[in-house]
């Protein structure tokens, strides 16, 4: 079995994990196992876990509707109250099986209830598997703001199985790749070379190395004062490109991916009028996204709209927005300011 060792944690790999999570579960003796789905895990990923859990416990299943826009205190709070009703106590523990909403969501629930009961995450899109569920973060979105309610708090154990992936569209999988490419740009620049070039491609190792350097990073920088900060790329103007388009009824919602991969292009673009990044690899940056993703054209009249959701993003302080940017692949500088000016130039750029 691979293992990675996150800061209090193992991140387990592929089926052997599931020995793992029956041992802890002996171990800590606990009362009930709550298992957070939503429907799609439920009828598709649930029937491949279920077999695998070796247990006389107690299991209850909470599910909840899928989607980003259900990752909020309501849904919270609807989770709390089935714990409750199932007579959970601080002794339960609560699994996680599904994507960054559920594992984001189900993190947070669990560290709140009864001042905090055990979790562990059990990925099931790429995006979960290579970010959401490891490092630590949890918490739900505030209206269309992202995350901006929540909490560091690590799970008892992750396991990264990639039979999930056969359950997901190959969009999701697009959606998680772009967190993979920027772990390339921004820490390991063969990573990116691999997607650029797209031959002999292996998802399983491509996991494993993305663990890996999110691993590193945090275990630096648990609470993102410095260095953890670059895993926010593309996410500043992503995360404002994904608001809009989840709360304009009229527009199709992007994926988190398909965001972040317009935010990464702008962010390139920035970065090259900023701090001389080099041109040829913003364009190999664009070309690389604009190979994987469909291209959004982002509309000049939404530019305003994007702009006000970006002085939302939780990294500003003192009502500054705060960049990370690049002077090269794998070079980062924290805490840029950028004017308006050039953030609508990037998008007018990206759209090119
Ligand atoms: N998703 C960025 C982080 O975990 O820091």
């Amino acid at each position: 079995m691979k293992t990675i060792q996150a800061v209090t944690y193992p991140v387990h790999f592929q089926k052997d994990s599931y020995q793992e999570l029956s041992k802890l579960i002996d171990a800590k003796n606990y009362s009930t196992i709550f298992i957070l789905v939503d429907e799609n895990t439920f009828e598709h990923c649930y029937p491949k876990f279920i077999p695998n859990l070796t247990t006389d416990k107690r299991i209850e299943v909470i599910e909840i509707e899928s989607g980003e826009i259900n990752k909020n205190l309501e849904t919270c709070i609807g989770v709390w109250n089935a714990i409750t009703e199932l007579g959970g106590d601080r002794k339960s523990i609560l699994i996680t099986l599904g994507g960054g909403v559920i594992t984001d969501l189900g993190g947070f629930v669990a560290s709140c209830f009864k001042r905090g009961i055990d979790f562990v995450n059990i990925p099931t899109t790429l995006l979960s598997m290579v970010d959401a569920s490891v490092g630590g973060k949890t918490g739900v979105d505030l209206g269309v703001l992202k995350n901006q309610i929540g909490l560091f708090t690590n799970p008892q154990m992750v396991i990264v199985d990639t039979d999930y992936l056969t359950t997901v569209t190959d969009r999701e999988i697009k959606s998680g790749t772009a967190e993979i490419i920027k772990y390339g740009i921004t820490y390991d620049v063969k990573l990116f070379n691999e997607i650029k070039n797209n031959k002999n491609l292996n998802i399983n190792d491509l996991i494993f190395r993305s663990v890996e350097i999110k691993n590193e990073v945090v275990l630096q920088d648990p609470k993102e004062k410095n260095l953890r900060k670059i895993l926010n790329f593309g996410h500043t103007l992503g995360h404002a490109i994904e608001s809009f388009y989840l709360e304009s009824e009229d527009k199709e919602t992007l994926t988190h991916g398909e965001a972040i991969a317009i935010g990464m292009v702008c962010e390139c673009y920035i970065s090259s009028k900023l701090l001389g990044f080099p041109s040829d690899k913003v364009s190999d940056v664009k070309e690389v996204i604009l190979s994987i993703y469909n291209k959004t054209t982002l509309l000049k009249e939404d530019f305003t709209a994007i702009m006000d959701l970006l002085k939302h993003d939780k990294k500003n302080v003192n009502g500054q927005v705060n960049f990370v940017l690049l002077n090269d692949f794998e070079d980062y500088k924290l805490d840029c300011k950028v004017s308006e000016e050039l953030i609508i130039e990037s998008m007018e750029f990206y759209n090119l």
